[in-house]
């Protein structure tokens, strides 16, 4: 596994942005297939985004031949929601790029028959020949999408009941009433992220520093869904100075030893 720690939120995002095209346009080279792209949303992403929008207006990639999964939604909450996953990634992403919007995937959090919608999603995914690179946040108390603790690794597209902490921690983005935070979300499994090529996990800021020092530091274990990254043979987390603050020193000087090196 690698660590990439970033001394601020911005260079994360542009390490990851360039990343992502970086992987985008060795695809490019070798087939005509498209790359599939596995997408996060949440404040996390935003900076990666934001660097992705840059380098598409500079001409260093354009998305046209990318298709991409969203990994949840709310359940039940209007796809015209300011709130919406769906709202929150034509807003900072789809509109700003190429991409074609056939080649947009996010689970319908209004579908009439739930489990039927995560299931066909799972089958869209395996369609499309698998997600090439899955890009994830992780939540404060260690979600990955919003597959909460004790969530099983197997796990595949679901429904999922949210803890009352991330319906508290997403309160924030509802005018910190908890009672307008949809209690249920769709999610992918924790199986299905780990089957893609590759999983790069963002965690920025102080208030992720404990679910990094369980994922680096840690054992595998349900209570830290994050802590899966451990099992994957190309996953990478990218931090920032605040969320590696938990850290021993020995394991941060052993990851910026070895980046450092790896530059040489
Ligand atoms: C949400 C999302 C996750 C996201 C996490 C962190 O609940 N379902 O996919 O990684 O919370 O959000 P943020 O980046 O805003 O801290």
């Amino acid at each position: 596994m690698r660590l990439i720690i970033e001394d601020t939120n911005k260079h994360a995002g542009q390490w990851t942005a360039r990343y992502i095209v970086d992987r985008i346009l060795a695809h490019q080279a070798k087939t005509d297939k498209p790359f599939v792209l596995g997408l996060p949303t949440g404040s996390t992403p935003l900076s990666t985004y934001a660097e992705l929008i840059e380098l598409y207006k500079s001409g260093a990639v354009s998305f046209k031949n990318v298709i991409t999964f969203n990994m949840d939604e709310y359940v039940g909450l209007p796809e015209k929601h300011p709130e919406s996953y769906h709202s929150f990634m034509w807003n900072n992403f789809f509109n700003h790029v190429d991409i074609d919007p056939k080649n947009v995937n996010i689970l319908n959090g209004n579908a009439a028959d739930p489990e039927a919608e995560c299931a066909e999603y799972e089958e869209r995914i395996q369609k499309a020949g698998g997600i090439d690179l899955f890009l994830g946040g992780v939540g404060e108390n260690g979600h990955l999408a919003f597959n909460e603790p004790f969530t099983s690794p197997q796990s595949r597209t679901h429904v999922q009941t949210l803890t009352d902490e991330t319906i508290m921690v997403n309160s924030r983005f509802f005018d910190y009433d908890v009672n307008k935070v949809p209690k249920q979300a769709m999610s992918v499994g924790i199986a299905t992220v780990l089957d893609a090529r590759e999983v790069v996990i963002l965690a920025l800021g102080p208030k992720k520093a404990a679910a990094v020092k369980q994922c680096i530091e840690g054992s595998v274990t349900h209570m830290w869904p994050i802590s899966n990254l451990q099992s994957h043979k190309k996953g990478i987390m990218v931090c920032d100075e605040l969320a590696a603050s938990e850290l021993t020193v020995s394991t941060y000087r052993y990851f910026k030893d070895i980046e450092r090196a790896s530059l040489l």
